[in-house]
């Protein structure tokens, strides 16, 4: 692991601008057992799964359960428009989305990397007391099909009561300019407040948004992150961001941590993410 030691430009560009880049933060090799290990599973993936994407009530509530229980395993979720008819339009590896959400739990190349001591630095340096560690995602955003992920505050998914606490960790597994589909984000639009939350309906077995936007958000104001293979972004959890979808030739993968404060805080039982397992502590 590259050893970085010095956090405090990272930490003064997420207060200014709600989010911060930390080129050659992930080793090569990482970076290539990574895309390794997310493409084995991606090919082991249970095909019976496609049906999450079809829209009848009967797939809806088993789109739901497979979300829904995913907090604490490792599942894959395919792209929409790979799907036509109940059948992969394409080869199945091409047309996952994304794996999620327990990576970091179950999967030795990605816990490894997760609770790596680079990353207990980081998050200590952002000023977290009891870092812990509630998601992770391989994203693939792969060429023709990946799709767009629309402007959001990933507060919005991961709330944490008395008030937010929630960053990003998102780490380039290839070079991300606007092309192949890269983030982008509203400088200084972290320090708005979290006024929506995708939460569980009371019966706890499907989500609903509640409250709305505070205000209307404007394509224009987006600046793209463009960063080299290895980069870490991180992102405040009130920083709006977004992507487009991977027009290109070229993938676009890259592996997400999402980190919250431990320490006097409680993970509510509406939050969408549950683990019937403690979080990890970093
Ligand atoms: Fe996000």
């Amino acid at each position: 692991m590259v050893t970085l030691g010095d956090f405090s430009e990272a930490v003064c560009s997420l207060q200014e601008k709600g989010f911060a880049i930390l080129p050659a933060f992930v080793p090569e090799e990482q970076v290539e057992a990574m895309k390794k290990r997310a493409r084995e599973i991606a090919s082991a993936s249970n095909p019976e799964k496609l049906s999450i994407f079809q829209t009848s009530n009967e797939q809806q509530r088993t789109s739901d359960e497979y979300f829904l229980t995913s907090g604490d395993k490792v599942r894959c979720f395919f792209e929409q428009e790979a799907v036509q008819e109940g059948q992969l339009a394409l080869e199945r590896e091409v047309c996952v989305n994304k794996i999620g959400h327990a990576l970091h739990v179950h999967d030795e190349t990605f816990k490894q990397f997760s609770t790596s001591a680079n990353i207990r630095a980081l998050v200590k340096a952002l000023g977290f007391e009891e870092p812990l560690l509630v998601q992770s995602m391989f994203i693939f955003k792969n060429p023709q099909v990946g799709g767009e992920v629309s402007p959001h505050q990933d507060s919005t998914f991961l709330w944490t009561d008395p008030k937010p606490t929630c960053i990003g960790l998102w780490f380039a597994l290839d070079d991300a300019s606007i092309e192949n589909g890269c983030l982008w984000a509203i400088p200084g639009s972290h320090t708005t407040e979290i006024t929506r939350r995708f939460v569980r309906t009371p019966s706890g077995n499907a989500t609903e948004w509640r409250g709305c936007s505070s205000e209307t958000v404007c394509l224009d104001d987006f600046t793209p992150l463009e960063v080299e293979k290895g980069t870490l972004v991180v992102l405040h959890g009130g920083v709006m961001h977004m992507s487009y979808a991977n027009k290109s030739k070229r993938p676009r993968n890259a592996f997400t941590l999402h980190i919250i404060e431990g320490k006097d805080t409680i993970w509510p039982k509406e939050n969408w993410l549950q683990s019937a397992t403690p979080f990890v502590a970093l």
